[in-house]
């Protein structure tokens, strides 16, 4: 087992002889979420009932950011690291785990009216990302703000997006959650269509911490990505950026790309049946190579977040704990 693995008891005693403070906030958090996950059997249910029970105290806090200017500039940094990769005014955008916009109200901004499409499980933080948009004044933009149950997004349509977007989602789910989304996206994807999403990424044991945050090794979820016809890259210099997690790209395989989907019944244009979940791999899925910047250790627990204790990974933080190294671009503080 990795020495960093959020999960193991003696990674929990030291972290907690190094920082007392936050033994309490942890038992608080801990005494919550074993409630929540007795009263809700399923992953869904259960992180829709942590989103209301934390945009009770504070909208912002909820998506992780503990101050106005932080929940700022964490919006701010996933706009322009997607513009300066790719989204363009005209393109369609669906934005998976959309909060309360705090990325979203500068995409509804740049992209023309109607081309915002924001998914969110939680219906808190979905009236949240109304009072944004009002606040900003983007009504005529008129975004889509959508509320779903699963990521088999079944009521979109074929080839659709050109940019999907998932930040700080894909490191609160299992795995399962992660694996439904990549079976289904490249249905809604243009077929030269791509699907940014970050994860906390570990080199050690894949992990959860309080099945609030997720742990995944980077190869696992290329090769997932790949099961589903996706291929997957990872971005090196958004390593640079002082955010804890890490990003990856999947786009449609270049001979996938003439399959036309035809219908949400898992039929392509051939009438083949499209793979679900836990179906054999095809050819050609192995996905392109993680690049490099992988290795690496992971970020430290709970910096700077809310609540944040032994064994977690500073889910609710903007600030990155001191000392991290994250393999390329030695990658310091981190904004959640
Ligand atoms: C940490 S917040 C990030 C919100 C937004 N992406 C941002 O950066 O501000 C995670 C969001 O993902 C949502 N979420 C978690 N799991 C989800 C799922 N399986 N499908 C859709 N949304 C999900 C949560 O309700 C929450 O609003």
């Amino acid at each position: 087992m990795h020495p960093n693995d959020r999960s193991r008891l003696t990674f929990k005693i030291r972290y907690a002889a190094r920082h007392p403070q936050r033994i309490v906030p942890h038992a608080r958090r801990l005494a919550r979420d074993t409630v929540l996950r007795l009263k809700n059997r399923d992953h869904v249910s259960y992180y829709r009932a942590v989103m209301k029970s934390d945009t009770a105290r504070s909208d912002e806090a909820a998506v992780g950011s503990l101050t106005h200017d932080s929940w700022l500039k964490l919006g701010q940094m996933q706009f322009d690291y997607l513009v300066s990769h790719g989204l363009k005014p005209g393109m369609r955008m669906l934005e998976i785990g959309c909060g309360n916009l705090r990325a979203g109200r500068l995409f509804i901004d740049y992209l023309n009216v109607g081309d915002y499409y924001g998914l969110d499980i939680s219906p808190d933080i979905l009236l949240a990302a109304q009072r944004t948009l009002a606040e900003a004044g983007l009504q005529d933009k008129l975004p889509h703000l959508t509320l779903v149950q699963d990521l088999k997004l079944a009521f979109l349509p074929v080839e659709h997006f050109d940019v999907v977007h998932a930040h700080s989602v894909f490191s609160h789910s299992p795995i399962e959650v992660i694996e439904e989304c990549l079976a289904h996206i490249g249905r809604v994807m243009k077929p030269d269509g791509f699907f940014d999403f970050t994860f906390d990424r570990t080199e050690g044991a894949e992990h959860h911490v309080l099945r609030e945050d997720f742990y995944y090794r980077t190869e696992t979820l290329v090769a997932l990505a790949g099961r589903y016809g996706l291929a997957g890259r990872f971005m090196t210099d958004w390593e640079e950026l002082p955010h804890k997690q890490s990003k990856l790209r999947v786009t449609r395989q270049a001979e996938l790309r003439y399959i036309a989907f035809t219908d949400s019944n898992r039929k392509d244009r051939h009438g083949r049946d499209e793979r679900g979940p836990g179906e054999p791999a095809g050819p050609g899925e192995s996905g392109e190579p993680a690049g490099p910047g992988e290795s690496g250790e992971p970020a430290g627990p709970g910096e700077g977040g809310e609540p944040a204790g032994p064994g977690e990974s500073g889910k609710r933080g903007e600030s990155g704990g001191p000392g991290k190294s994250r393999g390329i671009g030695g990658r310091r503080g981190s904004v959640r």
